[in-house]
């Protein structure tokens, strides 16, 4: 088997920025994301894992839902055969809606170690806090007959399970993914084992100060999705309101003075203001891009100044399909008034 080696135009992994977790253990403060959504195949996914860890990623985001954990897991194992040390990676996943159930969550656990050939994950997700199963790239409109609200005594189940993977040994920290604030709160009450991360939508024109801000005080680490504002998301996750990051007079004139893509400065911006950025890209240029964007030429202090004036409260991805009732709106999802939104 050929040595896996860092590539000439590479990024040193030791020179990329970590973040430290509760419990001690370094995260790398980027990640490369795997939701290949409609337009690229698992496969096309997969060699960018290859890829990336080539020029030096050392951490990925999967989800079983993403329907490419398979393919990735024999990316993985190739570079691993090729001299990389499991414990140089940094491997997420997560737990879909319709494996909440009692004594599901080990067997979506395995599924995921199965698939990515691994005997440990570095991070295991909550994906949604809601139990309720829709089919993958359904329309925003569509409901599940059974679809629930957040139940904080269900949810509490779904997390001593999560707790019970960790006594097992078979991932080294849990998290949750589009929590709010009210959700966190109870969970930090109530937890023995405290959630590591919450992946949660992140760009410039959707900051979150406010969750932002009570994560950071409860050492809960945040790890940003569409850090560039998705431009390229699917049409059925897009409306008339929706603002482009990458299209902003504060991201433009950033990048001109850099001379690099507009998504190039998202990504800087996330990593400079604290959060973990997980962009998406298949192709080289733009994942080497953003890499290098961790370690060189930062923003200067007006730029995050100015970065930091342009959020537009802007949600991308507003879950839709998890509202519970039918004359609810997605903010619903979203607890907007400080409390849990009722049943
Ligand atoms: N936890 C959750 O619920 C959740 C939800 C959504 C996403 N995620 C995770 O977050 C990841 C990222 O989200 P995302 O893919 O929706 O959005 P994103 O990372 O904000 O945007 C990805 C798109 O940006 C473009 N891009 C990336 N790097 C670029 C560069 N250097 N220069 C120019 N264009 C660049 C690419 O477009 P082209 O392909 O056209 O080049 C790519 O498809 C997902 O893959 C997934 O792992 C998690």
């Amino acid at each position: 088997m050929e040595k896996f080696a860092i590539a000439n135009d590479g990024i040193d992994p030791n020179a990329v920025p970590k973040r430290t977790l509760h419990t001690g253990a370094e995260i790398p403060a980027i990640g490369l994301g795997t939701f290949g959504s409609d337009r690229f195949t698992g496969s096309q996914v997969a060699e960018a894992v290859k890829g990336a860890i080539s020029v030096g990623y050392r951490h990925i985001d999967c989800a079983s839902v993403y329907g490419n954990e398979k393919l990735i897991g024999q990316a993985l194992a190739e570079v691993i055969v090729g001299g990389i040390k499991r414990e140089e990676l940094w491997i997420t996943s997560k737990l879909w809606n319709d494996m909440h159930g009692d004594g599901d969550v080990l067997v979506s656990c395995q599924k995921s170690l199965d698939d990515l050939q691994l005997d440990y994950l570095d991070l295991f997700l909550i994906h949604w806090p809601f139990p309720n199963f829709h089919a993958p790239g359904c329309d925003v409109d569509s409901r599940s007959p059974d679809a629930k609200p957040y139940i904080h005594e269900n949810f509490m189940k779904t997390w001593r399970q999560m707790e019970a993977l960790v006594e097992k040994g078979l991932v080294r920290h849990i998290g949750t993914s589009n929590m709010t604030a009210p959700k966190l709160k109870l969970l930090l009450q109530d937890a023995k084992i405290q959630p590591a991360c919450n992946e949660m939508e992140q760009h410039p024109h959707f900051q979150q100060q406010e969750l932002f801000d009570f994560c950071k005080s409860n050492n809960i680490q945040q790890i940003g999705f569409c850090p560039i504002g998705s431009p390229t998301r699917p049409d059925r996750d897009k409306t008339e309101s929706d603002t482009v990051d990458i299209q902003d007079p504060a991201v433009l004139a950033a990048a001109t003075r850099l001379n690099v893509h507009p998504a190039v400065i998202c990504v800087k911006w996330a990593v400079q203001r604290g959060q973990i950025p997980i962009p998406f890209s298949v192709f080289r240029n733009e994942y080497l891009g953003n890499l290098q964007s961790t370690v060189q030429d930062p923003l200067t202090d007006e730029e995050m100044q100015a970065l930091a004036g342009i959020d537009k409260n802007c949600r991308l991805i507003k879950g839709q399909v998890f509202l519970w009732k039918d004359d609810q709106s997605w903010e619903d999802l979203w607890d907007l008034s400080g409390e849990i939104t009722p049943a």
